[in-house]
């Protein structure tokens, strides 16, 4: 039933892609307007442990499983306890939480799309940050308009993974990713030259714990796992393909240290902004396509580099996505023998329809809320990254940690030369990575949400 796997070419075209993975949109779109809702400073500590203590040894444990049996993240458990194990569910859980993320994920991507069309047009050069802020309320309200961006992107990706993912995306990473980290780097300096660059920087990083609530907590830990990928089955995937002497230590630091630099740099371009124009920080989905234009309507070359900004947030965008599909076709293509065109047509396909009533979530299907007040693209994201990303890391760990055989553990570590890091890493999954979470859950539940949720289905 396995057939032989194309493997990561080089180090360098795993470590690439992993990162192309991790570093999307929510590092540059999503990490600066949840650090703004949720008050600033101490969240992003929260973040940060949560990204050391639980992302960092979850994403080892991700590769180990997909490397050790080259399969999907369903098939990956299948192999080890068979196929009545329980632990089946987390391969699930996973693999359902791609799904619905790809399908909002892929809206934004669309925001995203459209900023590049608007861009290159000029509609941002000389005017005032209030007409830049009525045009994303203008888009978001906007259904056909969010649906062609949204089908646009879908089709990228289609694209993409029908063609195999390896080759050209390995190629076009090496070239576009330093490109979006000199610009970030630009921006970033625009932000520290600015009169908010204080404000912003004690924003971000002078704790205020009166603002953390359990709430918080638990966003800060669904975000560590967004933003590296984790619990939707996209790592697994992406390990089945590591070769065997390949050291997952120090790729997954580098992909980490990746992933939190681009975010923090994201943070401190913008919040200074938010501050200078004396914008809201808790503005929400909308704050970058706010801000960021508002920049670059104002420096020189600021046309060009609009251009370039919203394009290559699309390519980081797109390399996430594919990610999120790949992990999909592969369970298609590993456990139920179908072709790789025909998987991807259809999950690109589904992933099609259910995005439709996201990119409604602001006109038509306004008034129809799921959880609480929400809009079907807040639900969609929350029901995602603060249950089902956290409820599989949880899975995760305790099946690792507890469940799988220590030394088929520790010979993933020897492999590729950090056998030494074996007692330390097996601690943080075995003890940390799951109380932690299950804490975390445990307090979130009791608040609402979840339960609140239920009780408006009947
Ligand atoms: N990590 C991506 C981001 O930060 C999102 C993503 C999640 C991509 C899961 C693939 C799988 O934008
Ligand atoms: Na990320």
């Amino acid at each position: 039933q396995t057939a032989p796997r194309s493997l990561w070419a080089s180090r360098l075209g795993f470590i690439l892609a992993a990162a192309g993975s991790a570093v999307g949109l929510g590092n540059i779109w999503k990490f600066p307007y949840v650090v703004g809702e949720n008050g600033g400073g101490a969240f992003v500590l929260v973040y940060l442990a949560c990204i050391l203590l639980v992302g960092l040894p979850i994403m080892m444990a991700e590769f180990m499983l997909g490397r050790h049996t080259r399969r999907d993240a369903v098939g990956a458990f299948v192999q080890l306890e068979g196929k009545r194990s329980p632990w089946i569910a987390a391969g699930w859980v996973s693999i359902t939480a791609a799904f619905l993320i790809l399908s909002y994920y892929s809206v934004v991507a669309g925001w995203t799309l459209d900023y590049v069309y608007r861009a290159l047009r000029g509609s941002f050069s000389g005017v005032p940050a209030a007409t830049i802020e009525g045009m994303f309320d203008g888009l978001i309200a906007d259904g056909p308009r969010q649906i062609l961006w949204h089908l646009v992107f879908i089709c990228l990706c289609l694209g993409i993974v029908i063609g195999g993912v390896q080759k050209g995306i390995e190629r076009w990473s090496k070239i576009l990713m330093p490109i979006l980290l000199a610009l970030l780097a630009l921006l970033f300096m625009n932000g520290m030259l600015s009169k908010g660059a204080w404000e912003g920087i004690a924003f971000m990083f002078r704790p205020d714990f009166e603002k953390l609530t359990a709430g918080s907590v638990l966003e800060a830990m669904g975000h560590a796992f967004f933003t590296l990928s984790l619990g939707m089955a996209a790592m697994i995937t992406y390990g089945s393909y590591i070769k065997r002497n390949e050291d997952l230590l120090g790729s997954s630091l580098r992909i980490v240290g990746l992933d939190v630099t681009i975010a923090l740099m994201a943070g401190l371009a913008i919040f200074p902004i938010v501050f200078s124009v004396g914008m809201e920080p808790g503005a929400g989905p909308g704050l970058i396509f706010k801000t960021i234009p508002v920049v670059f309507s104002r420096i020189p070359g600021g046309f060009v580099l609009a251009i370039l900004f919203f394009l290559l947030l699309s390519f980081a965008a797109l390399t996430s996505a594919i990610s999120l599909l790949e992990a999909q076709v592969a369970y298609l293509i590993d456990e139920r023998g179908w072709g790789r065109k025909r998987a991807t047509a259809l999950l690109a396909g589904l992933a099609f329809l259910v995005g439709l009533p996201t990119a409604l979530s602001y006109n038509s299907l306004a008034q129809w809320h799921l959880i609480g007040e929400r809009t079907f693209f807040d639900s969609a994201d929350l029901l995602t990254s603060n249950y089902l990303l956290p409820i599989s890391g949880l899975l995760i760990s305790i099946y690792v940690g507890w469940f799988w055989s220590g030394s088929e553990e520790k010979q993933e570590l020897v492999a590729g030369g950090s056998g030494w890091v074996y007692p330390l890493w097996h601690f943080l999954i075995r003890y940390i990575a799951p109380s932690a979470i299950a804490i975390v859950l445990f307090f979130k539940m009791r608040e609402t949400g979840l339960f609140a949720w239920f009780g408006n289905l009947f």
